[in-house]
């Protein structure tokens, strides 16, 4: 994995003595990122926790990065950090749903997706992530053909009647800030890898389509 970020004069890139190209070669398939975007409540966790099922079944090396979970650790919010380790240091690490902190939570993300991808793993992500911009980010920093986009494309409307979470009328109420789709924007990708018609197919069936691309992207055989 090239040293995409050499600024800093102190830190030194070192090269591993196991390749990515070793590790694929063990698992029998390429590694990559699959990055699924969309609103709350549009699926996202839910098919890509049907792909990770049906790779795994098929012997394919995966993980999963779920934002909901990645937020109660590698990405703590400043309420979970706050017990722990006092209310300054929640202040400094903690990442809220401000612009900024989730343009921190897909940068962290995106870093880690990266390892993954060099490990070998097909890595799938489920992450709002609504803005252009960071997801951009994210692909630029992999190598290309390694970030496959995935919109699941939900209407808004769709989600807030699913609302599993009851967030949306949390939001609508004003008990929650920032709130994608009601009081924050989502920035709908232009050209995703694949965009799935979230709102009239069963998730089982998204997970079947997510699969044929990454066979007819060369990625599973
Ligand atoms: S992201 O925008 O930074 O990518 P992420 O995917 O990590 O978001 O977390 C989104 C999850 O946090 C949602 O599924 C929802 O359960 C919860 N959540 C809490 N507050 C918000 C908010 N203001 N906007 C969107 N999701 C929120």
């Amino acid at each position: 994995m090239p040293n995409q970020d050499p600024s800093d004069p102190i830190v030194v890139w070192h090269d591993h003595a196991v390749t990515r190209a070793d590790r694929e070669q063990l698992a029998g398939h390429r590694g990559c990122v699959v990055w699924f975007t969309g609103l709350s409540g549009s699926g996202k966790s839910t098919v890509a926790n049907a792909v990770d099922r049906l790779l795994f079944e098929r012997g394919v090396r995966t993980y999963l990065l779920d934002g909901d979970n990645v937020r109660h650790g590698l990405n703590a919010t400043p309420q979970i950090l706050a017990e722990r380790y006092g209310d300054e240091f929640a202040r400094r690490f903690g990442l809220g749903f401000g612009q900024q902190d989730r343009e921190e939570n897909i940068r962290r993300v995106g870093a880690v997706a990266k390892l993954m991808c060099d490990a070998g793993l097909i890595t799938l992500t489920a992450f709002v992530s609504p803005y252009r911009s960071d997801r951009d980010a994210v692909r630029a920093s992999m190598d290309a053909g390694d970030f496959v986009e995935v919109f699941v494309d939900a209407p808004l409307d769709v989600c807030e009647s699913r609302d599993p979470k009851g967030l949306y009328r949390k939001a609508r109420a004003g008990e929650i800030k920032d709130f994608t789709g009601v009081s924050a924007p989502y920035e709908a990708p232009e050209s995703p890898e694949l965009q799935l018609a979230a709102g009239s197919a069963t998730p089982d069936e998204l997970a079947r389509q997510v699969i044929a691309h990454l066979e007819s992207a060369g990625i599973l055989s």
